[in-house]
């Protein structure tokens, strides 16, 4: 049962001075060494601790020195120059490492990844399903294990941050980063994050095994509304009308719906928030003091820092000197600027000497910034911390970490129909002929975000198709064909068909249907006068109806990740299926894919899922 709006503010409220007044105090006891450190730092040294740029855009590894560089971050796509392999990770983080270590003043670097469902940049990691299909287990536990595990194999290359957990609570399906979250109810979000929180940063974020998180993107960058959003890219000249956009409302009903669900995370001690493109009632949220500094560091007593999203700051209104001054005034206090981080630092410092951005203000970004430097424990001369956790390599992609996988897999398969018995598949099935684009793809059925930015079709990591899944778990011979002939004779047809892998910008679309290709492979199969499976693999709920005549069963599987065989634990009745709906499944007849909109007609209600 879902609280009703009311009941849910009033608990978040309740929580929200409970976390002020508790002010987060587990890393109080490193304000002495960060005052002390902090006041043997030059303004430059400073300003160098407040920025992060892309090891990608780096001019010369010695920038890490010169530039006083606190943090550098992998951003999508930005790989080592080897390959994406664990050595060549490993050999990145350890080199730029060093090199922080080397400087004057010796100050180790944070380095952030996106490790937002398994350590997904690197080949042969273990990668989860996207939180999408994770709000569908509602097992906290369980995502509290996925995200230990994430911490583990991300700490296995010295990496020591992630970019996660995503705690949007998109309310329009259309949004292209639909996927990145739990769920459309915030009350499931709240509860998940929590769990991945505790997860990644373990009991203490000074374990040798725990990440830093980073809660994000603050606050309501998924409530954007269609059309307000829009921004025009240059060289593709594409709309993207829901990415970045603009989120409307009086403040309790941003409170109730997207920032109730950071609550238990800053509870719980998460280290890092970061702040979202887009904007409420028409301000950007990076440049917004009420949100930043009222609302996150004072009424929710946010003890961690704040990390700028990609070129969030280039967004806002005026020159880059103004975008930085009205940032920095907001309470961003470390700032991702993953190319420009030398013009960053010297028109910040002319803000400072201008007096348009106080010496405070400096010293607190930077003061919270040791703080959790020193709470990690790599401010410890000769700490192996900073190093590779060697002895947890041999775990990265091992057998019990896609073990646990592939049951985050099966809990998160959501059984939507399910007419005469088609599944599970009886263990008498002489044949199954299994058909569609996603069914023997691990780019596909991993989605963006994996490997690179956007995620991309074929083998781009180790894993288990879906296909292979089937073929391990049953003694049925099992025949494929990408668009469904050569089904005749089979007991059964099994086609998985869906979304193909995509990221920010790329997978905002007002069009969910599913391809004439994929309503074909499912027709051809049930045209050979067998019982079909649709199995759908997607970013989010997408419109069925056109299949619904033709498929006696049909099974949301979301981007499950390496872990194909967790899709065929269900299918083929090794488990019995628990998924339930994190987000309400529209209806063709839809004019709207808004939640609470009238138009928005639902196919399957929120919770829906057969046992
Ligand atoms: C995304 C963030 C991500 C960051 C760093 C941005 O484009 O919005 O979610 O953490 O890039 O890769």
């Amino acid at each position: 049962m879902r609280p009703s709006r009311r009941e849910f503010l009033a608990a978040s409220l309740a929580a929200a001075s409970a976390s002020a007044q508790s002010g987060q105090k587990r890393f109080s006891k490193f304000d002495a060494p960060a005052k002390k450190l902090l006041a043997s730092l030059t303004l430059e040294q400073k300003i160098g601790q407040m920025t992060q740029a892309d090891q990608m855009f780096l001019k010369s590894i010695d920038d890490i020195e010169t530039c006083h560089l606190g943090s550098v971050l992998s951003g999508g796509d930005s790989d080592p120059k080897s390959g994406n392999d664990f050595a060549s990770w490993t050999e990145l983080y350890t080199r730029l490492q060093k090199r922080a270590l080397a400087a004057k003043p010796s100050i180790p670097i944070l380095y952030g990844i996106d490790s937002v469902h398994g350590l997904n940049n690197v080949i042969g990691a273990t990668v989860f399903p996207h939180n999408i299909g994770l709000g569908c287990t509602r097992n906290p536990k369980l995502i509290e294990n996925v995200s230990r595990i994430t911490a583990v194999e991300t700490r296995a290359t010295g990496i020591h941050w992630t970019f996660a957990p995503c705690v949007t609570v998109p309310q329009d399906i259309r949004w292209g980063r639909t996927y990145e979250g739990f769920s459309e109810d915030p009350k499931l979000v709240a509860q998940l994050g929590l769990a991945a929180t505790r997860g990644l940063q373990g009991n203490d974020i000074a374990g040798p095994l725990s990440v830093l998180a980073c809660v994000k993107h603050f606050a309501g960058d998924g409530g954007t509304t269609m059309g307000t959003g829009t921004i025009r890219r240059e060289k593709s000249n594409e709309n993207y009308p829901l990415d970045r956009g603009d989120t409307r409302g009086d403040e309790s009903a941003l409170f109730d719906l997207h920032i109730a669900p950071y609550i238990p995370s800053i509870q719980a001690g998460a280290a890092t928030i970061m702040p979202s493109y887009s904007s409420w009632n028409g301000e950007k949220c990076s440049g917004s003091k009420h949100l930043l500094t009222e609302i996150l560091k004072s009424k929710l007593g946010f003890e961690g820092f704040l990390i700028s999203d990609y070129d969030a700051i280039n967004e806002l209104p005026g020159n880059y000197k103004q975008q930085i001054e009205r940032s920095v005034n907001a309470g961003m206090d470390m700032f991702m600027i993953p190319s420009r981080y030398r013009e960053f630092q010297k028109l910040l410092l002319e803000n400072i000497k201008e007096g348009r951005v106080s010496q405070d203000r400096i010293d607190d970004a930077v003061f919270r910034i040791l703080r959790i430097k020193f709470a990690m424990g790599i401010m410890t001369e000769g700490t192996p911390l900073l190093m590779p956790a060697s002895a947890a390599q041999p775990r990265v992609g091992s057998a019990e970490h896609r073990s646990a996988a592939r049951q985050a897999v099966r809990e998160s398969v959501v059984v939507l129909k399910n007419e005469k018995k088609t599944l599970p598949i009886a263990a008498s099935a002489k044949r199954i002929h299994v058909c569609g684009k996603n069914a023997d793809d691990i780019g596909n059925q991993c989605g963006g975000w994996t490997i690179t930015w956007q995620g991309a079709s074929g083998p781009t990591t180790k894993g288990t198709t879906i296909l292979a899944g089937i073929k391990a778990g049953t003694s049925a011979e099992v025949t494929f064909s990408l668009d469904g002939t050569g089904a005749a004779g089979a007991a059964v047809g099994i086609a998985v068909i869906g979304e193909k892998p995509y990221a920010e910008f790329f997978g905002d679309s007002t069009d969910l249907r599913l391809s004439a290709a994929d309503v074909a492979a499912v027709r051809k199969m049930k045209s050979a006068g067998i019982p079909v499976i649709a199995v759908i693999v997607s970013g989010r709920p997408v419109v069925i109806d056109e299949i619904l005549g033709d498929a006696d069963a049909i099974v949301a599987a979301w981007w499950p990740g390496t872990e194909g065989a967790g899709v065929a634990d269900i299918l083929l009745g090794a488990h019995k299926p628990t998924g339930k709906l994190s987000f309400t499944w529209p209806a063709a007849a839809s004019t709207s894919f808004h939640r609470g909109d009238p138009g928005y007609k639902a196919l399957y209600p929120y919770g829906h899922g057969l046992a």
